[in-house]
């Protein structure tokens, strides 16, 4: 094993690919620390925890590498009262604390294995998804696993959830949570028939829902939405290569042939009930936000563009290649799927921008919303450049800002509520940045109603923090319920 100290830029050679080294690097202390340099001034009336989910393998890998399979570790921003608490800390998953004891990994990453296999293991990472639930942050995987439960200030590991079933035995990144219930929901994925399960875990952490869904065969959806009475779940055409998959290997195909396809379930639902519509064939890694309007569930998302080939059609390898490295072209789209008349309706909102990984209010998830927070997203690598704020009605955006598209790395914005909210965006967005020009790490709070005058405040963290996945926020009420 190459000694991770030896060379920061570089922990583990340059063997494994591009996104273990430079500013993908992984970092090997767990820190606590509550005295910055801040430029400008941390807003009081911003009270809560801004959490972030990434990949940050603990040991050389066997092979090469994925981020998705790097140890999972959360990098938390505790807003207290004008003064802020940075902490980051690996979640103990089974395989990591496995790994402790012996100090080293035999797992394998999901280029070298797949689930299930027993000769070579796949770790569950726990590195993709980060939600408060029932007090405690709760940290999944895109692959899906189990579901690790954290204290969401300290980060520390508390256990895992107990509602993950056969056959999928998981739990995949992307659960949502109806704040207004307190109602979780979830969705699971796996190879065999019927390839999906969907459940409902209340506010309290027990499983209330659980049921199959039929799916025409596997599939490898990301995400999924809820609204008041409904949940919204994921057909697309994207999927295992059926002969590396027998071969042991994760080889992906994008079919342009197939629909995309939204499932309308009521939460309560059973698999028979779920309600199918038809789409433009596209990947689609995150939604926004859903709700109900009139007899339309609408969903707005950002669609992940297919690669063309010269003649104009869908270049379907390439696509598969894009969405496999994570190489985003995104638009912000629009859906709507009208329950009474079965009528199915999408438009791209805004043509012009890349924009990915979105956050809004959370409070109104499955509600009707107006703003999302998104960043432009580099279309080559996993790397944002900038945050925006979109008026997600009209599709216009909203303000944005970077301290330098060339240079800037930011982490997924979240919207993080004013004490005494007044109104949807009354109150602060938050994200880190890395900035590789100035070799310089940031937490920046913006205010949401005016993310286009900059920053209000600048923290500066003492160390990179390197580029991760998700992110949410956390308000002092949720986490209150934890104690
Ligand atoms: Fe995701």
């Amino acid at each position: 094993m190459s000694n991770p100290f030896v060379n920061p830029q570089a922990p583990f050679g340059e063997t494994h690919g591009p996104m273990l080294t430079g500013t993908f690097a992984p970092i090997f202390e767990e820190f606590v620390l509550d005295a910055f340099d801040v430029e400008g001034e941390i807003p009081a009336d911003l009270n809560g925890v801004y959490l972030r989910n990434g990949p940050n393998p603990r040991f050389e890998p066997n092979g090469k590498y994925h981020v998705f399979d790097g140890d999972g570790m959360l990098h938390a921003a505790h807003f207290d009262r004008g003064k802020v608490t940075y902490r980051n800390k690996w979640v103990r998953t089974a395989g990591w604390l496995e790994e402790d004891a012996v100090g080293g990994t035999d797992y394998w990453g999901i280029m070298s294995t797949l689930k299930g296999r027993t000769d070579r293991r796949l770790k569950d990472t726990a590195n993709t998804d980060v939600i408060g639930h029932a007090g405690h942050a709760l940290a999944t995987w895109y692959l899906a696993g189990e579901p690790y439960h954290i204290d969401p200030i300290t980060l520390e590991t508390l256990g895992r959830g107990d509602y993950v079933f056969a056959p999928g035995k998981g739990i995949s990144a992307h659960p949502k949570v109806d704040e207004i219930t307190g109602d979780l929901m979830f969705f699971d994925y796996f190879h065999q028939a019927p390839h999906m399960s969907y459940g409902v875990v209340d506010a309290k952490g027990r499983l209330t829902h659980h049921t199959a869904i039929e799916l025409p065969g596997p599939r490898l959806p990301h995400d999924m939405a809820v609204t008041e009475h409904y949940s919204i779940l994921h057909d697309l055409p994207v999927y295992n290569d059926e002969e590396a998959y027998r071969a042991g290997r994760h080889k992906i195909r994008f079919n342009a042939a197939l629909p995309t396809r939204f499932g309308v379930i009521p939460r309560f639902g059973a698999g028979q009930d779920i309600r199918w519509f038809e789409f433009s064939p596209c990947f689609l890694y995150h939604t926004i936000n859903a709700w109900e309007e009139g007899d339309e569930v609408v969903m707005v998302a950002c669609r992940y563009m297919p690669s063309k080939a010269a003649d104009g059609s869908i270049d379907e390898v390439l696509t598969a290649r894009r969405i496999a490295t994570l190489g985003m072209n995104a638009r912000l789209w629009r859906y709507r799927m009208n329950l009474k008349t079965g009528e199915a309706r999408e438009e791209c909102l805004d043509d012009a921008c890349n924009v990915e990984f979105p956050g809004f209010d959370s409070a109104r998830t499955g509600r009707k919303t107006r703003w999302g927070y998104v960043v432009d997203h580099d279309p080559d690598i996993l790397r944002w450049t900038g945050i925006r704020k979109y008026d997600t009605d009209s599709g216009a955006c909203a303000g944005a800002w970077s301290d330098g598209h060339e240079s800037c790395w930011y982490s997924e914005p979240w919207f993080g509520p004013a004490d005494n909210q007044r109104s949807e965006d009354h109150g602060y967005v938050v994200t880190f940045v890395w900035n590789d020009r100035s070799r310089e790490q940031q937490l920046q709070v913006f205010d949401a109603r005016d993310i286009g005058q900059g920053p209000v405040a600048r923290v500066r963290i003492p160390h990179r923090i390197p580029p991760g996945f998700h992110a949410c926020w956390m308000k002092p009420s949720q986490i209150a319920a934890a104690k």
